[in-house]
């Protein structure tokens, strides 16, 4: 695939990534080997409150893998050996948490091991990070269920409340899937990650390019039921950080199939969020609000979009519609940096501000967001070495 230059202002990129390095190394010296919240609290992430039977700082949750991840990322910004290190102490943490089952009833299992386990095997060859990463991947596989063929996204299976659900965010986790085929030689890894995403493409990505959050399946029959929000404003409203994993999503799941499909379904979720957004780039938390709407914005989604419309660029042919998603993301990428990048907030140990983590129920709600850093560094890897291999 030829890499696309999205340089933009390569002084301004760099001068981000400087300060977001900055950041990471101040974090890097106060968690240790140990996990900050999900989201920062006043604008400061402390360490992730005890969880699950398991004590402050531990490994539970859905977004501890975004901490290593950025030292991932750092590490591949610089080359500077104290990143690999700090990065690669988090391994041990994951293999536990996955041979003792902790935490570990999600779909988020792709999240979680893509960047903690799976980047450190194909960056250092570390044979116990891609077991454990393996090791999560037949785990993800115990979530199917037939005849659907549909990825359970939260909770036990036999949870009324959540029994044949699955929601947008897991078009991130397929990933893992096709990696364990890959490196396994296993098909049966990558024949469920598409049945998976077929289904999505199918139900949950609406006729008008917008997306649900979550959509259940008649967990016997198979059938198709009903959309329904968890996150959004309402159940048919379009979540704004669901229609950005659907942009990055299907282009990452078309990397893997090639499914002309898929490519299509990720421009229809760009299509629509493009056209939603407010003037300064940045989405609010769902996309039914703009400006003079009073509501937070949600610079999570943002960033997610940045990386994920890159991504989408770079398989489309040279032409029209390339550029304009490249213009898209470097709109968005400097937005993020001249707005919401906290360069001029000592006071915040946070990459950037004003995210929303879940507004119905009031939780990280206008602060900084674990994975919004982490979209945000990768946004700007992306910007300044367009030769960069994504970890997805
Ligand atoms: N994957 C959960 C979220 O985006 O909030």
């Amino acid at each position: 695939m030829t890499a696309i230059d999205v340089r933009p202002d390569a002084e301004a990129m760099e001068a981000a990534v400087a300060a977001a390095l900055r950041t990471v190394d101040a974090n890097m010296a106060m968690f240790g080997d140990r996990y900050p919240g999900d989201t920062t609290v006043h604008n400061r992430y402390a360490l992730r409150p005890p969880a699950a039977g398991q004590p402050e700082g531990a490994n539970v949750g859905w977004t501890t893998s975004f901490w290593p991840g950025m030292l991932w990322l750092a590490y591949e910004l610089t080359g500077d050996d104290a990143y690999r290190r700090s990065a690669a102490a988090h391994v041990r943490s994951f293999a536990d948490r996955i041979e003792r089952r902790i935490d570990v009833d999600t779909h988020d299992l792709g999240f979680l091991y893509t960047l903690s386990c799976v980047t450190p095997w194909r960056l250092t060859g570390d044979r116990r990070a891609r077991r454990a990463a393996l090791s999560a991947a037949d785990h993800l596989l115990s979530r199917v269920l037939q005849p659907a063929g549909i990825i359970q996204a939260w909770g036990d299976l036999d949870d009324p409340q959540q029994r044949g659900r699955t929601i947008i965010d897991s078009l991130m986790n397929t990933p893992l899937l096709f990696w364990a085929s890959e490196t396994s030689g296993d098909p049966r890894y990558a024949a469920t990650a598409r049945r998976h995403v077929a289904q999505l493409r199918d139900h949950i990505l609406r006729p008008d390019g917008t997306t649900f959050h979550t959509f259940y399946w008649d967990a016997e029959t198979g059938q198709p039921l009903r959309g329904a929000t968890e996150q959004g404003t309402a159940d048919d409203s379009c979540w704004a950080r669901g229609q950005a994993w659907g942009i990055y999503g299907f282009s990452l799941n078309h990397r893997y199939t090639q499914d002309p499909s898929l490519l299509r379904a990720a421009e229809r979720c760009a299509d629509y969020f493009l056209a939603h957004l407010p003037a300064d780039q940045v989405a609010y938390w769902d996309l039914e609000f703009g400006d003079g709407s009073g509501e937070e914005r949600d610079s999570s989604a943002a960033a997610i979009a940045a990386s994920g419309l890159v991504d989408l660029a770079e398989q489309l042919p040279a032409g029209r519609r390339r550029e304009h998603y490249l213009a898209a993301a470097r709109a968005i990428l400097a937005s993020l940096i001249d707005g919401y990048s906290t360069a001029a907030h000592p006071e915040s140990n946070a990459l950037i501000l004003h995210g929303v983590y879940d507004k119905p129920k009031g939780l990280g709600v206008d602060e900084g967001t674990l994975w919004g850093d982490y979209f945000y560094l990768e946004a700007l890897t992306r910007a300044v070495r367009p030769k960069w291999t994504a970890p997805w």
